[in-house]
């Protein structure tokens, strides 16, 4: 009951920080710019407020939580970004024209995926592509080494980040997890995701096994492990989505 009842405070958190607040990896470092060519961020108003990951050239993949209270015709999703601020010649900025749902339930957080399908397809260059799916119901062993990425804030109370920032995590053992969801921690420090990293890739050997989903205190706790959804369930819907 307790940890229900902490994920849907989490999810609250979320969503009210939603339109107001950019959220930031704590704990990590600048990306090199453009070097994780699928990361999008997705906007209102300009104001970024989760990440997503290119699948095909029209397709981009997210967490369900992060469109669950916002209307899609009013989100522009931006591929090709390092800096928000800056005015980049390498960003291409789109709509959605679809949304694909798999039954994401807002109080257990489980299904915390959608498709998108974007109003053209993304021009693929070394700055915006595509990132390899997992195979169906691949598993990632305790212990993987992985990077996320995203503009999420910097801690719970902390700054929104201007660049983009990544962060090296460890896969942990099924007993802190659940299994839909593939777990991270960042072990001897305090860092992880955080409030606008949403939706965001988990990257382990140049696959996206996970999406940013949830955590369970405060971000970069270095208690609690981050939730990310497993994408490698997924791939049917993935499949349907992208094939339709
Ligand atoms: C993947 O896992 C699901 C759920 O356990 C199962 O129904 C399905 O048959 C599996 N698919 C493959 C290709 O192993
Ligand atoms: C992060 O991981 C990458 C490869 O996954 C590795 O090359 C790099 O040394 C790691 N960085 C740190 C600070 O551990």
């Amino acid at each position: 009951m307790d940890h229900l009842l902490a994920l849907g405070t989490l999810m609250l958190v979320s969503q009210v920080n939603a339109g107001s607040y950019k959220t930031e990896i704590v704990g990590g470092r600048e990306a090199t710019p453009n070097s994780h060519p699928y990361i999008a961020s997705l906007q209102l108003r300009r104001q970024h407020f989760c990440g997503g990951s290119l699948i095909a050239p029209q397709f981009l993949m997210t967490a369900a939580h992060c469109l669950s209270d916002t209307n899609p015709s009013r989100v522009t999703v931006v591929l090709g970004a390092h800096s928000l601020r800056a005015n980049e010649a390498s960003r291409q900025t789109f709509r959605i024209s679809q949304v694909f749902e798999n039954g994401f339930n807002p109080q257990t957080l489980e299904n915390d995926i959608i498709i998108l399908k974007l109003d053209r397809s993304a021009t693929l260059n070394s700055r915006v592509n595509v990132v390899a799916l997992p195979r169906v119901n691949e598993t990632v062993p305790a212990g993987t080494q992985c990077v996320t990425s995203g503009w999420g804030r910097l801690g719970t109370e902390a700054r929104i980040p201007d660049r983009l920032q990544e962060l090296n995590v460890t896969v942990t053992g099924r007993e802190l997890c659940r299994p839909n969801n593939i777990c991270t921690g960042v072990f001897m420090r305090q860092a992880g995701i955080c409030f606008g990293d949403s939706g965001g890739p988990l990257i382990c050997n140049e696959v996206i096994q996970g999406i940013s989903s949830f955590i369970v205190r405060s971000c970069g706790s270095g208690v609690a492990p981050d939730f990310f959804s497993r994408v490698a369930l997924f791939r049917d819907f993935i499949d349907r989505a992208i094939n339709s």
